[in-house]
């Protein structure tokens, strides 16, 4: 069976967009693949060395990936810096990446122009560190965006070069992987593009917000003053909430409501209300287990447990070969 990694940046609550987007891709996957899930905890240290909070955040997001369907039976999941091999791996990859090809990486220099004061190794490393989280599992599939491929193939590059240098082929070339054709793209509430949480205020709705939080922040959305010809192209602040509609309401009311507009009825507040409504009951289960799980300190130390022991396992089976293949040796 093909294994398959993914790593979860330890910032930040789910929303909506991580929800059909990422997380449904790996609830699907956890049960074809051989699913290594991990919260990235050492990566969150390239950017807050000193990470106000780092334990809750990581707990909030093992809480809600656990809420959102990933199974720790199927799955293993696991906090990076529980695996200790995964920094070793990371030691010995770095030895062999050069700084001209790390300089070049478009995130490293994304980085450097929004920190300027805070440019340190791990920050032109970070691809080593991910290179080194992926190919310890040998994974050769990797469900992330697009704005991933080239840590990928920095990791292919890497994986490769070990092989190489080494005169082995040990590590297999791990490629991105979209489940299906097409990501389902989530739109914000800004009236503008995709749901995102550094969007603004208000434009993301979080797998954790309540069911007040949902109405008001629905209710801000961005709208225009109605149509004003029959059958229109709706504007894209407009479209969106009938694409978010599409996502979480069932297909009579999208129709009903699309009718409205075509025939310039829609009022724009009724529309809010059911789509608040329906976000509502789309995420009740979600939100259920969210406070269910937070408050079962036992049930979440078992599963970092089993997480934790599953991915060393792989991990250490890994770092016992590369030891070996690198030459180091016990007397
Ligand atoms: N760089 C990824 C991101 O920003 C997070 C990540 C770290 C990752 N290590 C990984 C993703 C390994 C996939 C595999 O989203």
């Amino acid at each position: 069976m093909e294994t398959v990694v993914s790593g979860i940046r330890s910032t930040g609550n789910l929303h909506l967009g991580n929800y059909y987007g990422a997380i449904q891709n790996f609830i699907k996957m956890q049960h074809e693949y051989n699913c290594y899930f991990f919260i990235a905890d050492l990566h969150s240290l390239t950017t807050h060395p000193t990470p106000a909070n780092l334990h809750n955040n990581v707990k909030q997001v093992l809480i809600e990936y656990l809420a959102a369907g990933i199974d720790p039976e199927k799955a293993t999941i696991y906090v990076q810096s529980d695996v200790p091999e995964i920094s070793e791996l990371y030691l010995y990859l770095n030895m062999n990446a050069y700084l001209g090809e790390l300089e070049r990486s478009t995130s490293f220099k994304d980085k450097v122009r929004a920190n300027p004061e805070n440019v340190n190794a791990g920050l032109l490393t970070y691809p080593v560190l991910m290179a080194a989280d992926i190919i310890i599992h040998k994974a050769t599939k990797v469900p992330v965006g697009k704005d991933q491929e080239q840590h990928l193939e920095m990791a292919r590059t890497f994986g490769n070069r070990f092989n190489r240098l080494y005169n082995h082929e040990y590590f297999p070339e791990p490629y991105a992987f979209s489940y299906g054709e097409s990501l389902v793209k989530i739109p914000g509430l800004d009236g503008k593009g995709k749901m995102g949480k550094s969007e603004g205020e208000g434009n993301a709705i979080f797998l954790a917000d309540s069911p007040e939080v949902i109405r008001k922040k629905v209710m801000r959305a961005v709208t225009d003053s109605g149509p004003t010809t029959e059958n229109q192209t709706k504007p894209q602040e407009i479209q969106n909430l009938f694409d978010l509609m599409k996502v979480v309401s069932s297909e009579d009311t999208v129709a009903h409501f699309d009718n409205l507009y075509n025939t310039m009825q829609v009022r724009y507040g009724d529309l809010k209300k059911q789509l608040a409504e329906d976000m509502i009951i789309a995420t009740a289960p979600i939100r259920d287990r969210i406070n269910d799980i937070a408050n079962d300190a036992e049930y979440l130390r078992k599963v970092a447990k089993l997480g934790a022991e599953k991915a060393r396992e792989s991990a250490s089976k890994t770092l016992r070969e590369v030891r070996e293949i690198i030459g180091f040796r016990s007397f």
